[in-house]
């Protein structure tokens, strides 16, 4: 199985059980309002079809979910399965969202990453992504 097998598409409302299941494997150290149910309903309340699933042979095995404000493109919890990592899917998302943004006519994509996740780095530097020298500010909204 490769990246050519990959089939690409919005997320469905019957993907939540996998989608929730892969974030839980994948995204261990998230923070409280990073809740996988609650992400996927707000998500789908705003540019749902910006939410994508990878599936390779009706299995979900990778998601992205991309947005666009009108001035720039944010990229949110990528993911692919651990035993499917390394085979190009992680870039196969990413090409997909980044083409899905460009056709809104979104210029730039931002996004954030832990500075102490260096593999992460890493795949985003090698799809072409710098590291900009910007203070990343946030506040949760109560
Ligand atoms: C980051 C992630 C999505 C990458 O997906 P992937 O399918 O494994 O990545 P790809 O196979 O498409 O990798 C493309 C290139 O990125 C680089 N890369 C990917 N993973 C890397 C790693 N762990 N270390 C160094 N470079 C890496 C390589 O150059 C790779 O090309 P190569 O395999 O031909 O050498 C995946 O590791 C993941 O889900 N990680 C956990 C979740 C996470 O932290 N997501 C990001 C939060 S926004």
């Amino acid at each position: 199985m490769s990246s050519q097998d990959l089939i690409i598409r919005p997320y469905l409302e019957e993907d939540s059980v996998e989608v929730i299941a892969l974030w839980r494997e994948v995204f261990t150290n998230d923070p409280p309002w990073n809740d996988p149910p609650q992400v996927i309903q707000r998500k789908l309340a705003v540019q749902r079809e910006l939410f994508l699933i990878g599936e390779l042979r009706g299995r979900i095995v990778a998601t992205v979910i991309a947005g666009y404000d009108g001035f720039r493109g944010w990229i949110y919890h990528l993911a692919v399965a651990p035993n499917e990592q390394r085979k190009g899917l992680g870039r196969a998302m990413m090409a997909e969202a980044e083409k899905r943004l460009k056709a809104i006519g979104c210029p730039k994509i931002n996004l954030q990453v832990r500075s102490t996740n260096t593999d992460v780095i890493a795949f985003y530097k090698a799809l072409g992504y710098s590291v900009e020298d910007h203070t990343s500010f946030g506040k949760l909204l109560d």
